[in-house]
């Protein structure tokens, strides 16, 4: 099992280039089995993740080609199509359960077993449920599998979500545009993940309005065809990076960057002490003078501070001046890397939903491990600017989500780099 040594250094300085969005292709690759026709991927991350989503797609009948070295997925579903999709697959990955709203628009009925992903709480499949249900679906538990069926076909319906998840507006738009007649889904998400899936599906013929509020607005219709699209930048690995210089000093451009995508996030940055410009290539991050502020931070659904920065901003914020509270309002049990970055040397206290940090001058690199995707990168963060050596071991969760992450941190001055254990 590999693991990421870090040593602490002095100020970061260059360029680093921003993947496409692993959250936005997890969403995409399933869209293939819409259509008979290829869809083709362009700017895909290079990323384990994407490569369970290509085993999964595989298992089902579509085929997948990664081209010029991983950056294109040719996808295609032309033939006879399984439905379903096994647990020994979707257990590596929550996102495997995407496959069911287009498996059930497709076919009229899908077997998908409960999924697994990072250890962040309960992660239920309520919502997902209901969506699909208000289109027609009858869907029970059995074994560990959900068993959908759609008899007659899906049919548009209005239906409004409990809570704004990710994925079931995923799900719910990949079924609704091949029901019969309208559908409304109300209180949808607003990512814009959703709106590169909706920009890819309309791409693919499908009607879709609202993308991006609350309110989406699916016209049905009989067939979709094939698209080429490229995915959108990744701003979650846009916001590690950015706070790779805010952590360290010096100055980095994340290329490809966009403010529109991390404005709530560059709020907090610049309370924080930390200088955000858009440039023609992307955003320049620069620490302004003196130590970092003390912030508070809430994570909420888009336009808000998103879950998946929450780690990373606390390993800014344990060297800063003064407490910070760090409220985890997306999942419970998401403050994993707490004890590690106490190990460290930083001062929190988690009760509930709340983290207290009080701000300390510097941290001590320290052996720690990595518990899931976005609480291994914040350790290397952490150990960036902490005094000696921090080793993270368990660091394929990173590979799920970061790719060549010691190669872009080296490229900029940052002294990092992989052990192999055997
Ligand atoms: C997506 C992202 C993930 C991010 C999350 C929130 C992908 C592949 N993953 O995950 O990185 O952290 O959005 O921004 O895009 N919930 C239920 N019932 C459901 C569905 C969700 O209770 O049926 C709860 C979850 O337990 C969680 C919250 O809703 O507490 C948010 O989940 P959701 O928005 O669905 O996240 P994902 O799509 O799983």
């Amino acid at each position: 099992m590999d693991s990421i040594v870090v040593r602490g250094n002095g100020p970061l300085k260059g360029q680093i280039p921003i993947a496409g969005a692993k959250n936005a292709c997890l969403a995409l690759m399933p869209a293939t089995l819409l259509s008979e026709e290829p869809l083709t991927l362009t700017n895909a991350p290079r990323l384990s993740d994407i490569r369970t989503m290509t085993q999964l797609l595989a298992s089902l009948g579509a085929e997948v080609t990664a081209l010029q070295d991983g950056k294109v997925l040719a996808t295609s579903c032309h033939g006879e199509i399984n439905p379903v999709a096994d647990y020994d697959i979707v257990r590596k990955m929550r996102a495997s359960n995407l496959v069911l709203g287009p498996l059930l628009a497709r076919l009229g009925h899908a077997v998908v077993s409960l999924p697994g992903g990072c250890a962040i709480g309960a992660r239920p499949m309520d919502i997902h449920i209901d969506a699909l249900t208000a289109l027609g679906a009858e869907i029970e538990l059995k074994d560990g599998y959900l068993h959908a069926q759609a008899k007659g076909g899906l049919k548009g319906a209005v239906h409004e979500m409990r809570f704004a998840s990710v994925g079931a507006t995923e799900n719910f738009l990949m079924a609704a545009v091949l029901a019969k007649g309208t559908s409304v889904l109300k209180n949808a998400a607003r990512e814009p993940e959703i709106v590169d899936l909706v920009q890819c599906l309309r791409a693919m013929g499908a009607q879709i309005e609202g993308e991006g509020t609350s309110d989406i607005v699916i016209e049905g219709v009989d067939r979709l065809h094939g698209a080429t699209h490229p995915v959108v930048t990744d701003r979650i690995e846009l916001g590690t990076y950015m706070l790779a210089p805010a952590i360290c000093g010096g100055e980095v451009e994340c290329l490809g960057g966009k403010i529109a995508l991390v404005e709530s996030f560059c709020e907090k940055l610049d309370a924080a002490g930390v200088a955000v410009e858009e440039t023609e290539r992307g955003l320049k991050v620069k620490r302004k003078n003196g130590r970092i502020n003390a912030v508070d931070v809430v994570t909420e659904p888009f336009p808000g501070f998103p879950t998946d920065l929450q780690a990373q901003m606390m390993a800014l914020l344990c060297t800063a001046e003064g407490t910070s509270v760090l409220e985890e309002r997306i999942f419970e049990n998401r403050f994993m890397h707490a004890p590690e970055l106490m190990r460290m040397g930083a001062k929190i206290e988690v009760q509930g939903g709340h983290a207290t940090v009080h701000g300390v001058e510097r941290l001590k690199g320290a052996p720690v491990m990595a518990t899931d995707l976005r609480a291994s990168v914040s350790l290397i963060l952490a150990g960036l600017a902490a005094e000696g050596e921090t080793v993270v071991r368990r660091v394929y969760h990173l590979d799920r989500g970061y790719e060549r992450v010691e190669d872009k941190l080296r490229a900029v001055g940052a002294h990092i780099e992989r052990v192999r254990e055997e």
